[in-house]
């Protein structure tokens, strides 16, 4: 494996393979297997579970690691290709990547979506350029319209689980003060797709997912024997359902305008995951968010500390499942 950027360039077989070396390293320890390595990790964006995961996985394989946050003690990085570089930024990406890569094994790299110009974020064009100034292996820590890591993790979390996950999978748009990228319902959407479950996505109107998203998870759906489709309809949605996965995502209808997604979700408070969301779903439907969540504004206290929740689970699974990755990057 040369890079871990998108969980379609390594396909199902693979993702397995990677899942059943994460189950080994937890019950066969390799403490020395990564002894030497180095990993960099450059966040643009804050991050609790990405960044403590990573550094926690490369110390427990014996290798170490640095942190890079432009503009925290390093200096801010310029994106834009072009530009006058008379504002904040000191450092132009061009020089910055390279000079990293040059110090470490493997490079992360975690930079959010601009959130203005929709067809640019699903291009991923920032995580784009950046990638191809690297010329070592190479981990999405969330780009715009992905976060591989995330799918991984939560692809094991649905192994776990009775039947393995089993069919029905819910993806619901959940309520958040402001827009949140696209890049985790993406991500998520296609691994259920990939993994051959029925995956309904539900949402509001004018919270649509895109169409490429949308049409990404259909083909993987159509490999696998699985199946996507979207709705507005809750209870529809959640009948019978043994997954739901809540996740906040901004209006598709006013991509880049925050004041009228301000206003597409002034009514939607209601989009809040309750206990008698559960009536009709598989009585011991699970609950899966990515974190970090706001409490009884997307999903309340009862349900996040109740039995149907898998978020703790989830968020441990980043350590075993990055762990497979850094030692199928760096282990010689
Ligand atoms: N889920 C996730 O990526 O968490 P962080 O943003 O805290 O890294």
């Amino acid at each position: 494996m040369q890079r871990f950027v998108d969980l379609a360039e390594l396909g199902t077989p693979e993702v397995q393979e990677l899942l059943a070396l994460a189950r080994r390293l937890e019950q066969h320890p390799e403490p020395q297997a990564l002894a030497g390595k180095v990993l960099g990790l450059l966040f643009l964006n804050p991050s609790l579970r990405t960044l403590a995961s990573f550094q926690s996985g490369m110390a427990r394989l014996g290798g170490s690691s640095f942190v890079i946050t432009p503009g925290q003690g390093s200096w801010q990085l310029e994106t834009r290709e072009g530009v006058v570089m008379n504002g904040a930024a000191a450092e132009h990406i061009r020089e910055g990547l390279p000079v990293l890569a040059s110090y470490c094994d493997a490079l992360g790299i975690r930079a959010f979506a601009e959130g203005k110009d929709l067809a640019s974020d699903l291009a991923d064009r920032q995580f784009g350029a950046m990638a191809a100034l690297v010329d070592r292996p190479l981990v999405n820590l969330e780009s715009a319209i992905n976060h591989p890591c995330q799918a991984l993790a939560d692809w094991k979390t649905l192994d776990e689980l009775p039947g393995a996950g089993r069919r029905r999978f819910v993806l619901s748009w959940a309520m958040h003060p402001r827009a949140l990228p696209l890049a985790v319902p993406a991500a998520i959407v296609h691994m259920a797709a990939m993994r051959g479950m029925e995956v309904i996505v539900l949402r509001p109107d004018g919270f649509a997912l895109p169409p490429a998203i949308m049409e990404r998870a259909r083909a993987a759906a159509a490999v696998s024997g699985g199946s996507v489709s979207e709705t507005t309809d809750r209870e529809s949605a959640l009948a019978g359902a043994h997954v739901l996965y809540a996740k906040e995502w901004g209006s598709t209808a006013h991509y880049g305008d925050a004041e009228a997604d301000l206003e597409a979700r002034r009514e939607l408070g209601h989009w809040c995951v309750r206990p008698d969301w559960f009536a009709r779903s598989a009585p011991d439907c699970r609950v899966m968010h990515c974190l970090p969540v706001r409490r009884n504004s997307a999903i309340a206290d009862e349900v996040l500390d109740g039995p149907r929740s898998l978020v703790l689970r989830q968020a441990y699974n980043r350590l075993p499942a990055q762990m497979a990755v850094l030692h199928r990057l760096l282990k010689s």
